[in-house]
């Protein structure tokens, strides 16, 4: 009998921002543009996905994958508080049409990382009417989904409490955030992006925040569509070394706990798995440099998704959809190891009884990675300096081919 569910999702995952290209009102765009050392080129054009969606979408279904996990942009939704875009609805209904055209199930995320320019500056999640503010744009974009099966609220709130420090300017940093900051610009040295380890622990003032933010769309969500509705969550694996049993339980509860605890209710919740991370005695350790390391300086570590998946179900009893996993690599066989030991670990995690839905892997395009091209995650190759040609890599169509065995074949 097979392992994974008669239904299970295989598809591929972006975000708006980091593919579509002149995203000009998001925060983000600003914070590219402050001359910030760990943001080391803007996005500019990125694949220019907000034209070609289309072709990606026929690449994806081509392959064999049957969903595809994209992002609406708030930004181009609502670029001015309270002025809503109906031509940007359009465009982002075009993209769901042009799922279904395909037999591709659209997983809608709402917000990927990028607020609009004048939220973040009235002080975003954590200014006085976020939640007002969010729930207006989710009820603008409600009648464009209404045959929309999977939305995913807000992706990796955890890793988005961070944000507002990443991309503010130095001197609006306090004095330990500053210490931070220069931690993470050092990183950027001799990786492409910020690792885990050099930030700092995300608030659980922001948490509980955000968990309004995203318990109010929830609701709204539930009265106008007939979506299965989640929020999805960056899950490092942690694991405690020996003697900091206590460390780690604070640092899971602080980084994760708090926000699959906010999940309760959900239909679903989304799961990110890249590496593992160790947790000493002053919180999580960074990874040591090491010829193993992906590109982004992460620990190659395909047994994390496994991991988590067993540790979410185990403690919170959710179903699971796996929306991210992938690794940064110029190798693609290398992709594709990593991506046949992720997937054991799923199946493992399944037929020890977790409940898992599906997987998208991160991601369809090698695509901006916020702060960098240099890191590739695609399973399909973007010529940026041409004329934004597409060329699908091998573990694309194996990836469908995965599909197709129903997970059954790895190799
Ligand atoms: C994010 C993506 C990002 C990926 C790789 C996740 O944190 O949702 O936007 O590109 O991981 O870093």
């Amino acid at each position: 009998m097979a392992v994974l569910r008669n239904d299970f999702i295989w598809g591929a995952a972006t975000a708006a921002h980091q593919i579509e290209g002149n995203n000009v009102n998001a925060d983000f765009w600003v914070a590219e543009h402050a001359g910030l050392p760990h943001l080391r080129e803007p996005s500019g054009d990125a694949c220019d996905s907000y034209h070609r969606y289309r072709e990606d979408i026929r690449l994806l279904a081509e392959a064999g994958l049957k969903a595809y996990r994209f992002s609406i942009e708030w930004a181009r939704i609502e670029p001015e508080r309270d002025q809503f875009s109906r031509a940007e609805l359009l465009h982002y209904r075009d993209m769901i049409d042009a799922c279904h055209e395909h037999g591709v199930t659209p997983v809608v995320t709402l917000h990927h990382f990028t607020s609009p320019r004048w939220f973040s500056q009235a002080g975003g999640f954590t200014g006085p009417d976020a939640v007002e503010r969010f729930s207006r744009y989710v009820a603008a974009v409600c009648p464009i989904l209404h045959d929309v099966e999977w939305i995913v609220t807000v992706n990796e709130p955890n890793i988005l409490a961070l944000f507002s420090r990443m991309t503010a300017a130095p001197d609006a940093k306090t004095e330990g955030e500053s210490e931070a900051a220069g931690s993470e610009a050092a990183a950027s040295d001799e990786t492409a992006t910020v690792a885990m380890a050099q930030m700092p622990t995300p608030s659980l003032d922001f948490a509980a925040a955000i968990a309004q933010v995203h318990r109010a769309a929830v609701q709204i969500l539930r009265e106008r569509t007939n979506a299965k509705v989640g929020w999805a969550i960056a899950a490092q694996a942690f694991t405690p070394t020996e003697g900091n049993e206590a460390v780690f339980e604070e640092v899971f509860h602080a980084w994760e706990g708090a926000y699959y605890e906010a999940s309760e209710g959900d239909d679903f919740v989304g799961i990110q798995a890249y590496t593992s991370q160790p947790v000493g005695p002053d919180g999580p350790v960074p990874h040591p440099p090491s010829d193993d390391n992906t590109l982004t300086g992460w620990a190659y570590r395909p047994d994390a998704l496994g991991l988590n998946i067993a540790r979410v179900w185990e403690k919170y009893r959710l179903p699971i959809f796996v929306t991210e996993n992938g690794i940064a690599t110029d190798d693609d066989a290398r992709r594709i190891a990593y991506t046949t030991g992720a997937l054991q670990g799923l199946k493992d995690a399944v037929a020890a009884g977790a409940e898992v839905l599906g997987y998208t892997h991160w991601s369809l395009l090698d695509n901006y990675e916020w702060g960098s091209y240099a890191p590739t995650f695609g399973l399909i190759a973007v010529n940026r300096s041409g004329d934004f040609e597409r060329t699908p890599k091998p573990s694309l169509a194996w990836l469908g081919r995965v599909a197709a065995s129903h997970g059954e074949n790895l190799s």
